[in-house]
């Protein structure tokens, strides 16, 4: 079954192995005529990149982006744009005693019954860079809608049993470990830096919103925006929760209490009292601020020594020793905007195709 493509009219395929040539993506789809430069691709893909501190894995990648195709003279063609970045730093050498083991929490055994092969190199197709051809389609969705004034910005809201409380936007790009809240920083390092030494990892999660989306996204009823949001953030490696709005609280809530009171209409615009719904309503966006969040689980490579068994049912005892990220939390704040940057540009894209009036005008 193919499963390496997503969006219904800006479509992205990516590909590419963790330890192979090289990966990247091929966008079929994007509008002609979008202004876009080789920097805006690359600032984003910097963001997601490895070695970036302490707090990221040491594999040391540029991640240089070439573009193939479909750009020219700065602005796209309409054309398939074809994005590659090389792999310069992998040592394949280190998964070598792997190559039989199935290691704890990796997908190294499910790949074996599905397909009966694997790179079992870094991963491979399961590996974390894969997300390089997201990112730098995302970068592309990021310029049109920032043109149509919507915003998409994350933040890591909880490491371990820390939570940011009192959210500064402007502070995430200003430390290392992407979080919202200044006076969380030192407690969330310090408890990295604690399991890391334990040979362990830590799981995390992130808020992500889009601000200024307009009311009129996504479609019933497969197509709801916050089922194709889940689908996009559920896509990302290691994501093991997702919610919307007040999400898993609401089981313990009234419905006086969750309701969105509706206060007035300005120019086709209803303005809420509140956002518990996460700017999401039957499946389409109402016009207040997109609000998901994400629990992301502790890295599964860990230096402790753990238990498992080869491909032949034999027990064996490993250490996934290695360049690994402590917590997946900061890296994927990039990878998560992409994934929503792709899918709210897809939506408006297909609005287009909502009312004959959009059609014929
Ligand atoms: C930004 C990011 C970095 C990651 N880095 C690692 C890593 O260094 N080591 C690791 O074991 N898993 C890492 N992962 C998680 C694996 O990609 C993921 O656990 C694996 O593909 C299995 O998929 P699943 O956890 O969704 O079942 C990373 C995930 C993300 C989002």
């Amino acid at each position: 079954m193919p499963g390496n493509s997503f969006g219904n009219i800006f479509r992205i395929t990516t590909w590419g192995e963790s330890h192979g040539e090289a990966l990247g993506v091929v966008i079929d789809g994007c509008p002609a005529g979008v202004k876009i430069s080789i920097e805006d691709i690359q600032i984003e893909l910097d963001r997601r990149r490895p070695g970036q501190n302490k707090f990221t894995t040491q594999r040391k990648e540029p991640d240089k982006v070439q573009i193939l195709s479909g750009i020219f003279d700065g602005k796209t063609t309409g054309t398939p744009i074809s994005m590659l970045v090389k792999n310069s730093d992998a040592i394949s050498k280190s998964y070598e005693n792997f190559k039989d083991i199935y290691r704890p929490g990796h997908a190294d055994y499910s790949y074996d019954a599905k397909y009966g092969i694997r790179d079992y190199r870094g991963g491979g197709r399961s590996s974390n860079r894969e997300t390089i051809g997201r990112v730098a389609a995302g970068a592309i969705a990021k310029k049109i809608l920032k043109s149509m004034k919507i915003k998409t910005v994350g933040f890591v809201s909880q490491i371990g049993n820390i939570f940011c409380e009192n959210i500064n936007l402007n502070y995430i790009e200003k430390n290392p470990l992407r979080i919202a809240d200044k006076s969380k920083l030192a407690e969330m390092e310090a408890l990295i830096d604690k399991v890391r030494r334990e040979g362990d990892s830590i799981g995390g999660a992130i808020e992500v919103r889009s601000i200024g989306v307009p009311p009129g996204l996504g479609s019933p009823v497969f197509e709801k925006l916050d089922a194709r949001l889940a689908a996009a953030i559920m896509s990302i490696g290691g994501v093991r929760g997702f919610e919307i709005g007040l999400g898993f609280s609401v089981a313990s809530m009234k419905g006086s209490e969750v309701n969105d009171v509706m206060q007035e209409k300005i120019k086709n615009k209803v303005k809420f009292r509140s956002n518990n719904a996460g700017g999401i309503l039957g499946g389409i966006s109402n016009g207040n601020d997109i609000i998901l969040r994400f629990a992301l689980k502790p890295t599964s490579s860990i230096s402790q020594e753990q238990q498992s068994i080869d491909k032949n049912g034999k027990k064996k005892s490993l250490r996934v020793k290695g360049r690994h990220d402590p917590c997946l939390c900061p890296r994927a704040v990039p990878i998560a905007e992409a994934m929503m940057n792709l899918v709210l540009l897809d939506c408006i894209l297909e609005n287009k195709l909502s009312n004959i009036k959009k059609i014929t005008t």
